[in-house]
């Protein structure tokens, strides 16, 4: 089973994604995190960002995989070529360099078939912005998830608080927040929008736990039991590119 979560940056995707995934004994991907590593190693080769032919190259090239830090549940560690980025990936300046590096087609087409290979070895949680257009668009359960701006950048500032990675600037991080969602909505390829058959959760709304509750329990209609996934950690270790 496919479980798609869809949304704009700061809606809470990631953290929900994890507790529905513990909740239900699924593997969980986080398909941002794998164009954060496109970003960052375009960075590290000195390729341009809107040099589409050298960045597909590198989507086709360079391994990502994902790991587990000791003890931790979640495959939250990121590698790319080897390298671990799990940081690297959450700066201020990926953050800017990440829209262009996603809105190129190659670098979407070479990670959305590393994103489906991953999927099919089991049941997933996926995260990311058209996982339910375009990834897995026969997934089981869509949800796409949103949030006021003004409670997205406040999330955001606390969790890079929290990290000890990206900007902690309020404005700073809402104007980003603003940019990049009009940036995903408006890009040609496969742009931020709501599968025709998604559920649309509002987390302004609704609690954290209220989330997590309501798709689970949608998952749970379509026949998913919290054996299902099994090691769920066990999968996700296995990922790679
Ligand atoms: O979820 P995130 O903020 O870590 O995602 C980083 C960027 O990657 C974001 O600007 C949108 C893009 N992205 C995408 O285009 N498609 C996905 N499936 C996931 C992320």
């Amino acid at each position: 089973m496919i479980i798609a979560i869809d949304g704009p940056s700061g809606a809470g995707k990631s953290t929900v994604a994890r507790s529905v995934a513990q909740e239900l004994g699924f593997a969980c991907l986080d398909t941002g995190a794998m164009y954060r590593a496109i970003a960052w190693q375009a960075r590290e080769n000195g390729v341009a960002l809107d040099d589409g032919e050298a960045l597909g190259e590198i989507a086709r090239t360079f391994p990502i995989e994902f790991r587990h830090f000791e003890g931790d549940p979640h495959p939250r560690q990121v590698l790319i070529g080897g390298t671990d980025v799990t940081d690297a990936i959450r700066t201020f300046e990926i953050d800017k360099a990440v829209s262009p590096v996603s809105a190129e087609p190659l670098v979407r087409e070479a990670l959305v078939e590393q994103q489906r290979r991953i999927g099919r070895a089991g049941n997933y949680v996926v995260e990311g912005r058209d996982i339910g257009t375009v990834v897995f668009p026969d997934a089981e359960v869509k949800v796409f998830l949103t949030a006021s701006d003004e409670v997205r950048a406040e999330r955001r500032v606390r969790q890079n608080a929290e990290r000890g990675v990206g900007s902690t600037d309020y404005d700073e991080v809402l104007a980003d927040l603003r940019r990049r969602d009009d940036y995903d909505s408006s890009r040609a390829a496969s742009p931020l929008r709501p599968a025709e058959d998604a559920v649309m959760l509002d987390s302004t709304e609704l609690s954290r736990e209220e989330v997590i509750a309501e798709i689970c329990a949608l998952a749970r209609e379509k026949g998913a039991s919290a054996t299902d996934g099994g090691a769920s950690g066990e999968a996700a270790s296995q990922q790679k590119a």
